[in-house]
């Protein structure tokens, strides 16, 4: 059983609310969030998510690629985030960071980016509700995934048994069965869905 998760980021951007019917049988949205800082590249903010957020049933699953996403975190909460997921790799501790989403009611999530070791993470990961693996380097959609990152799902799940671990990049009908075989239980997909002719059935098959 692996939960879908399509990426906004590969949608039509001229018509967010309409692209999101398309994927409605989803089990959640991830909607990505870059700062232009940790990665080179900007998307949307707080006030695209909350314009969005009566558009649709879909968990969303706030993906923080951020330098500091810590004065955003209630920001993103306020906007609808159901689950709010920061980088280990980024410039604010941890601990707050994990406190910060604790506190404003959402799910805990923290990504890892293709190099990082499971290691990176400390103590504070016992309060950590999901985990993504990473497979492209974080920034841009539509890169080719990256296989030895999925190494890190078992030792994830060993280390985190009660987590759910998220495969983000390069998710396709050819990637997905690699990644379900390697643990995963949820995959992000934004490429493969959003340019399918048809996402639902896109969905589907990602999901046998
Ligand atoms: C990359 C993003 C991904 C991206 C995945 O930085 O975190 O969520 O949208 O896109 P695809 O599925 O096209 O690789
Ligand atoms: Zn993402």
């Amino acid at each position: 059983m692996v939960y879908i998760a399509p990426s906004l980021l590969a949608a039509d951007f001229s018509q967010l609310a309409k692209e999101i019917e398309k994927v409605e049988a989803a089990d959640m949205l991830h909607i990505d969030i870059m700062d232009g800082h940790f990665v080179p590249n900007i998307s949307i903010g707080p006030a695209v998510v909350a314009a969005l957020r009566d558009k649709t049933q879909l968990v969303f699953d706030v993906h923080l690629m951020m330098e500091d996403p810590l004065p955003y975190i209630s920001v993103f909460r306020r906007a609808g985030a159901d689950t709010i997921t920061f980088h280990v790799e980024c410039q604010a501790p941890p601990v707050a960071l994990v406190s910060a989403i604790r506190a404003s009611g959402a799910k805990v999530g923290v990504a890892l980016s293709p190099q990082t070791q499971v290691k990176a993470i400390g103590q504070w990961g016992e309060d950590v509700q999901q985990f993504t693996v990473m497979t492209v380097e974080p920034g841009f959609g539509g890169q080719k995934m990256l296989l030895k990152p999925l190494e890190k799902i078992l030792q994830l799940k060993a280390r985190f048994p009660n987590a759910l671990i998220e495969v983000d990049g390069g998710v396709n009908l050819e990637t997905a069965p690699l990644c379900k075989a390697a643990g995963a239980d949820i995959l992000v997909a934004g490429t493969s869905v959003f340019q399918a002719e048809d996402p639902a059935l896109e969905m589907r098959c990602l999901s046998m």
